[in-house]
């Protein structure tokens, strides 16, 4: 089975040209100026920009969380991604206490084996690793899964301590794999939040301001304080303020290997979302909590200078009905996370590039390349060159869209931006050269997704 496209501005993270792809058994095998072959089938990318295609590297789908689990399953989860351009995602298994980590691993295949429409591969979430247990992040890490999350927050839950995070970060830079790191300090802020509870704070809004900046950049400024102790590189999931930032760009400012990704909550969305009426803010009760505006324009600036490196979406979403309303009278109740998955790609778009603030090779390099670089896909994945799986997407730049949950495709009772006026539009989708997503129709398969075994942490640049 061979295709064409035709007519498309190819762009990557590094190129804009035009040209026309041909893809075999689903690798590109040719670009050229104009390509007259007859193939089985032909996509015309007439006024569209054909890009590779997006990856998220941080997803939650069906996360067990707070008494309840995220609402997209694997097979929901990746359809809403290719709708919106999204042709691979990493998600996140969690090893349970005492667990071995391919016992936790296995847990994730059988949710996602054979309901996925595109391609996926798994970091580990670490809650328990005593010094036996460090050389199964060395055979993880050979068998395709090389990062693994720690948190510095949620204890008794998730959180792990300073001395683990410096074992497991010493031992994933052994074998060339990245630690990615939840950055708050949880100690001080569950003290914060007992305080607030016995003073009868209760709604949604308590959750942010419970959560200060300074405890992200704490984080922040410790985890990359211990990776620079460990001789290893770390990387920041979900950074969402400008103290955190500063404390990533001084590092990187001194040739400190640190990274970090922000989503586009934080450069969309601010703290006025939890002023709204009633419990409307519990839709955005989520970690680290959205922001002042102010510091949207400084992530801005983090991407443009380099400080950022990719921007995920940590979609993580729970109905407003019956599970976020677990937390009705008690914020700390409220699942964390909210969904995003599907608009990632246009939203960056339309408040990256349509508005000047990075140039479209940027957008791409954000929003796929970097994230195939740092998690151990590239060249397969994120860029568009001969010999690279054909995960294509035709995207339309002039096309406008309005964000709704009455139209999206995440198995979610809400959207964060409802009613957000977007300008450029997902068409046409091929994951490995099959259409997933074709003239904007769903055209996929639950099941034609791959797990990726993933290669060791590059740095990105
Ligand atoms: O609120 C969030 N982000 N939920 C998902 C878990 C995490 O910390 O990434
Ligand atoms: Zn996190
Ligand atoms: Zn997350």
């Amino acid at each position: 089975m061979n295709s064409l496209i035709k007519n498309g501005r190819i762009i990557t993270a590094v190129d804009d040209y035009s040209a026309d792809i041909l893809i075999d058994d689903g690798i590109v095998t040719m670009i050229g100026k104009t390509l007259e072959i007859d193939a089985d089938k032909t996509y015309d990318a007439q006024d569209c920009l054909v890009i590779p295609g997006g990856i998220d590297p941080h997803t939650h789908m069906e996360l067990p969380f707070g008494g309840t689990s995220a609402s997209d399953t694997f097979e929901t989860g990746t359809r809403a991604a290719a709708f919106g351009g999204t042709t691979t995602i990493i998600d996140f298994a969690v090893q349970s206490k005492g667990q071995a980590l391919a016992a936790a691993v296995d847990t994730w295949h059988q949710k996602a084996e054979g309901r996925t429409s595109i391609d996926y591969g798994f970091h580990i979430i670490c809650t328990d690793l005593p010094d036996e247990r460090l050389p199964e992040m060395k055979q993880m890490i050979r068998e395709g899964i090389s990062s693994f999350k720690l948190f510095m927050a949620y204890p008794g839950v998730f959180l792990v301590d300073d001395g683990t995070i410096y074992n497991a970060m010493t031992t994933a830079a052994e074998a060339g794999g990245l630690i990615c790191m939840h950055a708050e300090n949880g100690i001080v802020i569950n003290a914060i939040i007992k305080r607030a509870l016995a003073e009868g704070k209760t709604a949604p809004k308590y959750h942010a301001l419970t959560r200060p900046t300074k405890a992200e950049a704490e984080g922040v400024h410790r985890a990359i304080a211990i990776a620079e102790m460990a001789h290893s590189p770390v990387y920041i999931v979900h950074l969402s303020c400008d103290d955190a930032l500063r404390e990533v760009t001084a590092a990187r400012d001194a040739g400190i290997p640190a990274y970090a990704e922000t989503c586009p909550q934080y450069l969309f969305l601010d703290y006025s979302v939890y002023e709204q009426p009633g419990f409307e803010g519990a839709k955005y009760v989520m970690t680290p909590p959205i922001r002042e505006k102010f510091n949207q324009d400084k992530l801005w600036r983090g991407l443009q200078f380099n400080d950022l490196q990719v921007i995920s979406t940590d979609h993580c979403p729970f109905c407003f009905k019956e599970q976020k309303e677990l937390g009705l009278n008690d914020f700390t109740k409220i699942p964390n996370g909210g969904p995003g998955v599907e608009h990632r790609m246009g939203l960056v778009y339309n408040g990256g590039v349509a508005t000047g603030r990075i140039t479209l090779n940027r957008w791409v390099e954000i929003t796929s390349t970097n994230a195939a670089r740092i998690f151990g896909l590239f060249p397969r994945k994120g860029t568009i060159a001969v010999g690279s799986d054909a995960d294509i997407v035709l995207f339309d730049p002039n096309a406008e869209m309005t964000i709704s949950a009455k139209t999206h495709h995440m198995n979610v009772d809400y959207s964060c931006y409802e009613g957000m006026k977007i300008k450029g539009v997902t068409r046409t989708v091929l994951s490995r050269g099959r259409a997933v997503i074709e003239n904007g129709q769903y055209v996929g398969k639950p099941g034609m997704g791959q797990f990726l075994k993933r290669g060791l942490f590059n740095s990105p640049r």
